[in-house]
């Protein structure tokens, strides 16, 4: 009897606890005054099953429904979500100071990659990345980069010869992949044509870790979210993203060994580890290697095949693409990393493919400091989502939103564009550090298929998308019809 009760008096201080717990930030989200989605019992904010809602299209009915800026419990995180360009203007540039962090995750040395990095280690990597994507130490990247684009569209059109319609897919990802791997390890690999299985299969598996696509995906993001102390006892980064980690490491001394220099983004790194100053530390160096393969593969595939994808639905701007190309390139100029700068219309596409279809879909931040922003008080804490979909789709911003217009983006209309509307690579001070380098992969890979071939529509050219990807908008396959031009 005794025991019993014991076990029964435990019980019950366990749910008590957990539930002061859960709802210990209650009534921060309703101080803001802006509308919001009530949390559902001692829960966060619904929804909880993410595997059964496309959470993309969530999102832009929510916006639809709650206005441009509004909040949630995400988990036990208050959350405001914003598309509004004046709020976002504020928290990623004017004041930055008070929204360092993108999250709230306490990472190991060896696992904190730019992108999650916070406050002052940020500073230190960002600084010392960021020379790296220079037009100048770039210029030792491009060269291979043009390569391995121009042997890519040959396998296509050798693909071609047996069947016009092919599934691109496999192809960008190996494209992309093939580019990473050489620029910035000094790597040759063939992904393109399906080999070098292990390397393409780490680099896939980072990502699929990050998809709430099983119920117990779904369990553990839930519960990660409402028990967000449960984050400091597991590595946010999954075991694949380690073995580039330990490959970057490998390559970085086999090079110290032969003193061999290749000038792309392993020797760079390599040059910051032989000085490196606090807060940063070697171990951090070596986990950049995660983050520059994660970052660059699937987002440029996707692109990639969402602008062939785009262009076989609209034939017209693809002939004034191919016109365009032509033109730039009549007499005996190549297609290269100097030729696609005149380019403009295919940039114009590029830029509007990210529009109407922005790879990664939302970027975040963590409020560091109490602020005031756009009236609302933000307490140090509160989680700020920035989705650009909503905003890409916003009829004010983007007039005839579904229509794929690349003349938008011309120098001669750009001033219609509201600043800060237009996010697919973020916005403020974190903004993607490798945009320039990501723009010009896309540029000449598309300057150099669209020259070669018709992309043409077919039945079987659908856009399939993943359940349960919460800031990837990432397809499976795209059956693309080839015609080799004259
Ligand atoms: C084309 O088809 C033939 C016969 O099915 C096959 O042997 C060959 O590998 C295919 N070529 C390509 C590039 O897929
Ligand atoms: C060509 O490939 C497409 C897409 O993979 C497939 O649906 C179609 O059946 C193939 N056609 C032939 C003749 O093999
Ligand atoms: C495309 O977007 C980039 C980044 O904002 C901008 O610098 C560029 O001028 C745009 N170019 C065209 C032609 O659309």
């Amino acid at each position: 009897m005794a025991l019993l009760t014991i076990i029964l008096g435990i019980l019950v201080i366990a749910l008590v606890a957990a539930c002061l717990y859960l709802t210990q930030h209650r009534g921060v989200v309703e101080s803001f005054g802006i509308p919001y989605i009530k949390p559902f019992l001692i829960f966060g904010s619904p929804p909880f099953a993410f595997h059964k809602i496309n959470y993309q299209d969530w999102m832009i009915g929510q916006c639809k429904k709650l206005g441009r800026t509004w909040g949630r419990y995400d988990g036990i995180n208050p959350t405001i979500v914003s598309i509004d360009p004046e709020f976002i203007k504020q928290v990623t540039v004017k004041q930055f100071d008070s929204f360092t962090d993108t999250f709230d995750f306490h990472t190991p040395d060896d696992s904190t990659t730019l992108d999650i990095s916070q406050g002052d280690t940020w500073r230190a990597l960002r600084k010392m990345l960021s020379p790296t994507f220079t037009t100048g130490k770039m210029k030792s990247m491009l060269e291979p980069m043009e390569a391995i684009a121009e042997r890519t569209v040959d396998y296509i059109e050798e693909k071609v010869k047996n069947n016009s319609t092919i599934d691109v897919k496999p192809i960008l990802q190996g494209f992309t992949l093939d580019t990473i791997a050489k620029c910035a390890f000094g790597l040759e690999t063939k992904a393109y044509k399906g080999e070098d299985d292990q390397f393409a299969k780490t680099a896939y598996d980072v990502f699929n870790q990050f998809r709430a696509d099983t119920w117990t995906n779904v369990l553990f993001f839930n519960i990660v979210s409402h028990f967000p102390v449960i984050s400091r006892f597991f590595n946010l980064w999954p075991e694949s993203a380690m073995k580039i980690r330990e490959m970057t490491t490998q390559i970085m001394n086999e090079r110290d060994k032969n003193n061999v220099e290749v000038g792309d983004f392993i020797d760079r790194l390599r040059e910051h580890k032989a000085n490196v100053e606090p807060p940063v530390t070697p171990p951090m160096i070596d986990a950049q290697g995660i983050v520059f393969l994660t970052a660059g593969f699937e987002t440029t595939a996707t692109t990639l095949g969402h602008m062939c994808y785009l262009l076989a639905k609209n034939p017209d701007a693809q002939e004034a693409l191919y016109e365009e190309i032509m033109r730039v390139c009549d007499s005996s100029a190549k297609i290269d990393h100097e030729t696609i700068k005149d380019m403009h219309l295919l940039e114009g596409a590029f830029n509007e493919t990210l529009r109407i279809r922005p790879p990664v879909t939302e970027h975040d931040r963590l409020c560091t400091k109490d602020c005031v922003v756009e009236g609302i008080k933000i307490p140090k804490g509160t989680r700020i989502q920035l989705p650009n979909l909503p905003a890409h789709i916003d009829e004010e911003f983007f007039p005839d939103p579904f229509a794929f217009k690349p003349e938008r983006f011309l120098k001669e209309n750009a001033h219609q564009i509201t600043p800060f509307t237009w996010r697919p690579f973020g916005s403020g001070n974190r903004v993607c550090i490798a945009q320039r380098f990501a723009t010009t992969e896309v540029l000449i890979f598309m300057a150099k298929l669209l020259s070669r071939f018709r992309i043409l529509d077919s039945p079987s050219t659908k856009l399939n998308y993943f359940r349960g990807d919460l800031f990837l908008l990432s397809h499976s396959e795209m059956n693309i019809k080839f015609e080799l031009r004259a």
